[in-house]
Order: C-alpha cells, then sequence, then structure tokens
C-alpha cells in the first residue's frame, strides 16, 4: 500500500468519446458545452477523472486522431475558452482531465505536412516526416512491405515521386521522431495544455513513433486489419528508442503541481514489455490490453491478472483494467458469444449473438475489474450496458476501416454510436429534439437511456454507481494487494484484500455455495439464497 498514493494509483476514469457524448448544439456531434453539461452525471457516477479522445482541429479522417492543430479546438467541438471552462468545472465537480495526444502522425492538414509537400525531396520540412524513394525501375513500388493497421500498404506517393509513411490511413502521415525539432515541438504541446489544467495525457499508439534504422522489410508477415502485431523486435513497433522520448515528456510533467500523469497506448508482445514504458522516469500508468483480450474463464483471468499484477509491480507501478474502448467490440457482445477472447471481430459474424448472457457476464465483470489493485477505465456506455450496434447501414459507416480494408472490415462504428440520455427514440437526449446524431441509434435502445436505468436498482448503470460507491468507501478497494483463495472450487474466482474485504466471481456451470458469515455488499445479480449463480459476482465484508 502506497501512504498517500497519487490519484492515478486507483483511479478510475470515464473514457470520454466526444463525439458520441453529449451534443449541445444540434449538429448531430458531441461537443464541449455537451460534455460540461453532463458533469454532475458522471459526478454522481462516482468516477475519479475523465479522459476525453482529441477535441483539436482535425478533417475527421480518422475521428480526431488525424491532428491539424495540436494548440487549438476543433470549432464542431467549441473553442480554447470552452475547454477552458470544461477543465475549471471539471475540477470543482472533484474530476481530474485527461486528455489524448497522438504523436505517431499528424493529420496531412497539419501546416507541416503541406509545407512538406510543398517543400519538395530533400528539404527540412520533409525530414519531419518519413519521406523514401520508392523501389522498382522507376520508384513505383513502396520503399518497404510495411502494412497499414487500417489494410492496405503503409505508404502513398506523392506527385513528385517520393513515398510517405502512413501506418495508419494515408490522412495520418508518421513524424519522424529522429528529428530534434518534432521532439522540442510536442514537449511545447505537452506545456500548452499542462498550463491549462489538464491533470494528465493519453499517449496514442505509444508503441509506435520509433521506426528500425532502415526501414527493414517485415518479411513478408502479413499483419491483419486492426489485429496489433505479437512479434518481438518488430520493425516499427515497441522500438527502445520510444524510451528516452517519454523521459524527456516525464521531465515536462514533473515542472508542474499536483501529479499530472501519463498513460500509454502501447499494444505490445508480453507484460514485461509494457512494464518498462513504466520505469520510475518514464510514464506513470498503461493501458491493460491483456486484460481487456481475456476471454471469459476462471483460469484463463486470473492468470493474466497474476501476470498482470507481476509486470506492474516490476516497476512499482498501478495495474490498471479496462473492458472496452472506442477501438474494440463492446464487451456485452464479445461476452455474449462464444468465442470471448480477442478484441471482438468487426465483420460479419454468423453467431447470433446472446444479450442477456453478455450482460450477466459483462455485470459480473465489471465487479471484477473495480475490485482488482490499481485503476480502471469505464467506456461511456459501457455503464448503461449498451450491446455493440452491429447492423449500422453501410451507408453510414465512416471508419476509414471500411474502405482501407476492402469492405473485409466494417471498422469500429458499432461501439461509437452516440449514447442514448433520455426518451424514447432519437436523438434519446444526445442532442436537442429533432437533431439527427452523426450514426444512427438503435430502436432498441429506449431502455438502455441513462433516464430509464436510474432508480432501477436491476440496471447497470445503478450497480455501477453502487460499485464505484463502495470502492469509495472501502479501505480495501485502493491500490493494495489481492490473497487468492486457493481452496475456491475450479471455475470460481475467489481474492480477498485486507481490510475484510472478498471478491467472489462465479464461473464454473454450478452455483457457489458463500459461506454463512459473509455480509454481502453487492451482487452482480439475484442471489438463490446462499447460492452465487453462474456468471455473477459478489463482493463480502468478511474478517481479516
Ligand atoms: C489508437 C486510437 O485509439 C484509434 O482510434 C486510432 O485510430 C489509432 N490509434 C490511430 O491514431
Ligand atoms: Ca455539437
Amino acid at each position: 500500500m502506497h501512504v498517500n498514493a497519487p490519484w492515478w494509483r486507483s483511479a478510475v476514469i470515464y473514457q470520454i468519446y466526444i463525439r458520441s457524448f453529449a451534443d449541445a448544439n444540434g449538429d448531430g456531434i458531441g461537443d464541449i458545452a455537451g460534455i460540461r453539461s453532463r458533469l454532475p452525471y458522471l459526478r454522481d457516477l462516482g468516477v475519479d477523472a475523465v479522459w476525453i479522445t482529441p477535441w483539436y482541429p482535425s478533417p475527421m479522417a480518422d475521428g480526431g486522431y488525424d491532428v491539424a492543430d495540436y494548440l487549438d479546438i476543433d470549432p464542431m467541438f467549441g473553442t480554447l475558452s470552452d475547454a477552458d471552462a470544461l477543465i475549471g468545472d471539471a475540477h470543482d465537480h472533484g474530476l481530474k482531465v485527461i486528455i489524448d495526444i497522438v504523436p505517431n502522425h499528424t493529420s496531412d492538414r497539419h501546416v507541416w505536412f503541406q509545407a512538406a509537400l510543398a517543400a519538395g525531396p530533400g528539404s527540412p520540412e520533409r525530414d519531419r516526416y518519413v519521406f523514401r524513394t520508392g523501389r522498382g525501375a522507376d520508384g513505383e513500388l513502396p520503399p518497404n512491405d510495411w502494412r497499414s493497421t487500417f489494410g492496405g500498404a503503409a505508404w502513398t506517393r506523392v506527385p513528385d515521386g517520393e513515398w510517405y509513411l502512413h501506418l495508419f490511413a494515408p490522412e495520418q502521415p508518421d513524424l519522424n521522431w529522429e528529428n530534434p525539432e518534432v521532439r522540442a515541438e510536442f514537449e511545447r504541446v505537452l506545456a500548452f495544455w499542462f498550463d491549462r489544467g489538464v491533470d494528465g495525457f493519453r499517449i496514442d499508439v505509444a508503441h509506435g513513433l520509433i521506426k528500425q534504422d532502415g526501414l527493414p522489410d517485415l518479411g513478408g508477415e502479413g499483419e491483419d486489419v486492426l489485429e496489433p502485431s505479437m512479434r518481438l523486435d518488430h520493425p516499427h513497433w515497441d522500438r527502445d528508442g520510444v524510451h528516452e522520448i517519454y523521459r524527456g515528456w516525464r521531465r515536462v510533467a514533473d515542472r508542474y503541481d499536483g501529479d499530472r500523469t501519463f498513460v500509454a497506448e502501447a499494444w505490445v508482445a508480453t507484460p514485461e514489455r509494457l512494464a518498462r514504458y513504466l520505469r520510475p522516469d518514464e510514464l506513470q500508468t498503461a493501458f491493460n490490453f491483456d486484460y481487456l483480450r481475456a476471454s471469459w474463464d476462471a483460469a484463463n483471468l486470473r492468470s493474466v491478472i497474476d501476470e498482470s499484477l507481476a509486470a506492474f509491480a516490476l516497476e512499482d507501478a498501478p495495474a490498471t483494467w479496462v473492458l472496452s474502448n472506442h477501438d474494440v467490440v463492446r464487451h456485452v457482445t464479445r461476452y455474449g458469444r462464444s468465442d470471448t477472447g480477442g478484441r471482438g471481430p468487426q465483420g460479419d459474424v454468423e453467431e447470433p449473438v446472446d444479450l442477456e448472457l453478455g450482460t450477466r457476464r459483462a455485470r459480473a465483470a465489471a465487479m471484477l475489474m473495480l475490485a482488482l489493485p490499481g485503476g480502471a477505465y469505464v467506456y461511456q456506455g459501457e455503464e448503461l450496458g449498451l450491446p455493440e450496434v452491429e447492423d449500422l447501414p453501410e451507408s453510414a459507416l465512416q471508419d476509414p476501416v471500411w474502405e482501407r480494408s476492402g469492405h473485409t472490415s466494417r471498422g469500429r462504428d458499432g461501439c461509437r454510436v452516440p449514447i442514448p440520455w433520455s426518451g424514447d427514440g432519437e436523438p434519446y437526449g444526445f442532442g436537442p429534439d429533432g437533431s439527427t446524431p452523426w450514426l444512427p441509434q438503435p430502436e432498441s435502445w429506449k431502455g438502455y437511456s441513462a433516464e430509464a436505468e436510474a432508480g432501477d436498482p436491476a440496471s447497470m448503470l445503478e450497480l455501477y454507481r453502487s460499485a464505484l460507491r463502495l470502492r469509495h468507501e472501502r479501505a480495501a478497494l485502493g491500490d493494495g494487494g489481492l490473497t487468492w483463495d486457493d481452496d475456491a472450487p475450479e471455475g470460481v474466482l475467489r481474492f480477498t484484500r485486507a481490510p475484510g474485504f472478498a471478491c467472489v466471481v462465479n464461473l464454473s456451470g454450478t452455483p457457489y455455495q458463500l459461506s454463512a458469515d459473509a455480509e454481502v455488499l453487492l451482487a452482480s445479480g439475484p442471489l438463490d439464497g446462499g447460492l452465487l449463480p453462474t456468471d455473477t459476482a459478489a463482493w463480502l465484508a468478511v474478517s481479516d
């Protein structure tokens, strides 16, 4: 246990996907004023912080992860003074604010990239990006065999014949992090926002940035669309050179008071590789995607939890836990199919989804996650139990993955549908009546609105509220350790945390008898006398 631990060691952080959270002006797109209007909801939910996805000026080729100006706000979302007001309001509500920083690539509309195109081969402007001549007799072939995460080649040719690298969409040219000007500029960007009062940054593609010298071929290894590579010594992911960059960023954060922090989005091959980002002079926290991808199976969950805790402990860093975000299939849907592992298929799936099963498991999964040591992330709408929207009409799809994959992957729009706040039909209070959300909302969402769920003891919203309240009340539910009960039957996860707390999750096929002296603090579903049914979790007050 860390005495006087900084907030980020055990915070529950609510992810706001800004386009889909709340639309104040009725143009169909979420905005800063919308977020401000919903801060009381977040305070009452009981989270400690918000992470807001990119709000910078952007042509939106990749939902804002194509940044044209890191020092401003897109007019679609508001203004810099709206951002200042939001940061102030959030602090007044007791909420910390984390914003997204996108260092691997800019938008192709960024002034730097426009200057690079204009200045031509060999220029200092081009050196801020990764331009190369092509292969083949006339340079007509890409410089190497790297693939874009969204499908297709990672290279695009410009009219003068050179090619530029983009590990994501062509509208997202990769920066050259060997160039000192790039490094200096991003430290300036961090300071700009720290000065405005943000409490931290979520670092997009933190495992990118540095590319192996000479840009060697991958060797024909076909990388699947959106699937992170699990290869060690990869030519463009998780290169050791990234760490020097984060040491510099840490020095910037440490100039400020108030426990400013970072969270790395790093898809890396092993938990030990992830821990390297968390060395004492680097980043404080990182997303734990192994947990997100773990299948709903007791032995598997336990080993992922143990491996995660061991790896984070290597650097005395807090563990983090996450089940959903704006890039993966919502977990109610993932858990409602036979294959519960991975980030979920973003294509045509033949197997129908059992939402009742998925929801039951999601309720238990939330209680497990919120009982584990360290911090946790809640993706907007998961507290309402929203399922993935898998039947968006093709004409509505906006994720670049849909086009780039040659229509083989529908992409990530199904987890990005604007969330329902109230009412019986579109826009469900997401925007003013009569407005049209940027993605269509299903008719079946009537029962999922925050208004419909509030006060209903059986709802997902009330489960999250109760769990988060208990998390604050119970001293055991912070940044301490856990002890597994090895006598629990196969398929039952049971652990204790001092003082006086136990969490039990039944993933076996048979009801599990809770001990008679345990006081049930919260359960994810109805108990059958003293029996904990399958796919149900309980929090207990126990004696140490
Ligand atoms: C990860 C973000 O979460 C995702 O939405 C985005 O497409 C890529 N990084 C590229 O920036
Ligand atoms: Ca709006």
